[in-house]
């Protein structure tokens, strides 16, 4: 798995998207977020389901893998503006808006969200995969997915609303994109339409138990050790506000068994390169 994270970093370092032009400061803005690290979990997702499932598509299915990347940084950018969620830290680095301005990372947030569809729309892929890809990408990093998602994340500060709602909402503003990665690899390995929905619904659990453990996170870890602004869901809808932190982590307790169980139920190449990448993940609010 290192070494697949280690082929993405490089490809991402080689293809950092540019903006050559007589802005002084717009390209080194644009390439900030990426290079200030990140877990990279989405397209891990992507290419350890190619790996499993049709390991010489690899190389071609790098730039999906930065695309996902690419969507996923640009949330986070905008995520963070003073409008959203208001922070200071992200990947151990200022904002984006606190090293540059809110021009700035609104702007760079539009550009890496439609340079994704640009990277997909020029991979080295036939037409109708492109067109299946940009079709998942679209939506459930779009207004059936993430962005509907942290809509009702803002909308619903300060108010509360139920354990059910509170699933939709993180499942919409977290969960899709997670699953989204995990399909688009089974769409690029030419899978069956039944492996790729299983695919996609084994990602929508383990997509909301890492927005579980991201709410716990932000009670239990500091900024320096996140890397990010932490006791920042005071006012947030978050499993930790509606349950309390001990039935929080009971919750993702629970999730994470489920989530290891159901990865015995896929064929076994699969099953070799999820365990190896999910186990850094599956308990990641045990700390
Ligand atoms: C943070 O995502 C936002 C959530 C959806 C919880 P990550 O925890 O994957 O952030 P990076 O990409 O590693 O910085
Ligand atoms: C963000 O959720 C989800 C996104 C779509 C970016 P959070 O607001 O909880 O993420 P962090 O804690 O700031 O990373
Ligand atoms: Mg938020
Ligand atoms: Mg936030
Ligand atoms: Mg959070």
């Amino acid at each position: 798995m290192q070494i697949i994270l280690n082929d993405f970093e490089e490809y991402l370092r080689v293809n950092l998207p540019t903006s050559k032009s007589f802005h002084p400061t717009f390209e080194l803005a644009l390439q900030d977020m990426l290079l200030a690290g990140g877990k990279r979990f989405r397209p891990m997702l992507l290419l350890s389901v190619v790996n499993a499932l049709n390991p010489t598509m690899l190389k071609n299915a790098m730039p999906v893998a930065l695309g996902i990347e690419l969507l996923h940084t640009y949330s986070l950018i905008h995520d963070d503006l003073p409008a959203m969620d208001n922070a200071d830290l992200r990947r151990g680095h200022p904002t984006l808006h606190k090293s540059f301005d809110e021009v700035t990372a609104i702007l760079v947030g539009d550009a890496l969200n439609t340079h994704a569809f640009y990277l997909l729309a020029n991979s080295p892929l036939c037409s109708d995969t492109k067109i299946e890809l940009i079709k998942v990408l679209s939506s459930d990093g779009g207004i059936d997915g993430m962005i509907i998602g942290q809509a009702i994340d803002c909308f619903f500060e300060k108010q509360k609303i139920s354990l059910a709602e509170l699933e939709f909402l993180h499942i919409h503003k977290t969960g899709k994109l997670i699953a989204a990665s995990l399909k688009m690899g089974a769409i690029i390995s030419s899978s069956k339409h039944e492996l790729v929905n299983k695919l996609y619904d084994f990602g929508i659990k383990i997509g909301l138990l890492f927005q579980i453990q991201d709410d716990i996170l932000d009670i239990v870890q500091d900024d320096e050790t996140a890397g990010k602004t932490t006791n920042n869901d005071t006012f947030k809808n978050s499993f930790v506000n509606l349950l309390g932190l001990e039935v929080a982590i009971q919750k993702a307790d629970e999730l994470a068994n489920i989530c290891q169980n159901e990865i015995s139920d896929f064929e076994e190449k699969l099953q070799i390169n999820l365990t190896a990448l999910l186990k850094e993940f599956l308990y990641r609010h045990q700390v």
